[in-house]
């Protein structure tokens, strides 16, 4: 198997983190994955908040649901990115959305995340990325401006605990050819 699939393969959401550090060598290698990630008509709408401060972690963690099962890394991990992105340039030309789906921001960061949490994963860390919590008080607290919208958080730290492998549907029955 390649290093690649090997990578996409053993990925798995981890939710427990050690207390160490990670370096910004580390990071920078990371944010490097995004950089080179692909985007609609390459519009890079990605912009990320990378947040260390525990206060400041806290207050995230104030803007996410009890019931979220990645609410308590919140707090421990020693890095969370916000993934934001910035509106109607993905999906768009001339100033108008091309396709039905209009802003192609959602699909964008999509990839973006998979980077992250794939080139995290190769060097040893654990991400979880966490969708479920109030995008408006969190676009508030990381001061995200007007035309932006904070979407997705990503943990990312060492794991202290791994997760195992949740069940995945077989290609068979995802896989349609010629027609679906
Ligand atoms: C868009 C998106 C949003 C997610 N939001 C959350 C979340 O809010 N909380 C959480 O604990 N996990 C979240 N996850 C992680 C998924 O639950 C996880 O990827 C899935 O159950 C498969 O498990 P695995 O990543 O370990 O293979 C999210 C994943 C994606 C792709």
């Amino acid at each position: 198997m390649g290093a690649t699939l090997e990578m996409i393969r053993t990925r798995r959401s981890i939710r427990d983190y050690e207390a160490k550090e990670v370096s910004q060598e580390l990071l920078n290698q990371v944010l490097e994955a995004v950089r080179w990630s692909p985007s609609w008509a390459n519009t890079q709408c990605w912009e990320i908040v990378v947040v260390k401060d525990r206060a400041r972690k806290r207050e995230l963690q104030g803007v996410m649901p009890k019931f979220n099962p990645a609410r308590k890394a919140v707090v421990q991990v020693p890095v969370l990115l916000m993934l934001c992105a910035k509106l109607n340039v993905s999906g768009a030309h001339g100033g108008e959305f091309m396709t039905k789906f209009g802003d192609w921001f959602m699909f964008d960061l999509g990839i973006a995340a998979q980077s992250v949490c794939l080139a995290a994963h190769d060097q040893g860390l654990g991400t979880v990325i966490a969708g479920g919590f109030d995008h408006e008080k969190a676009k508030k607290l990381l001061g995200v401006p007007e035309g932006y919208e904070a979407v997705a958080m990503i943990l990312m730290g060492f794991p202290a605990r791994g997760s195992k492998a949740l069940k995945r549907r077989t290609v068979d029955e995802f896989t349609h050819y010629e027609r679906f």
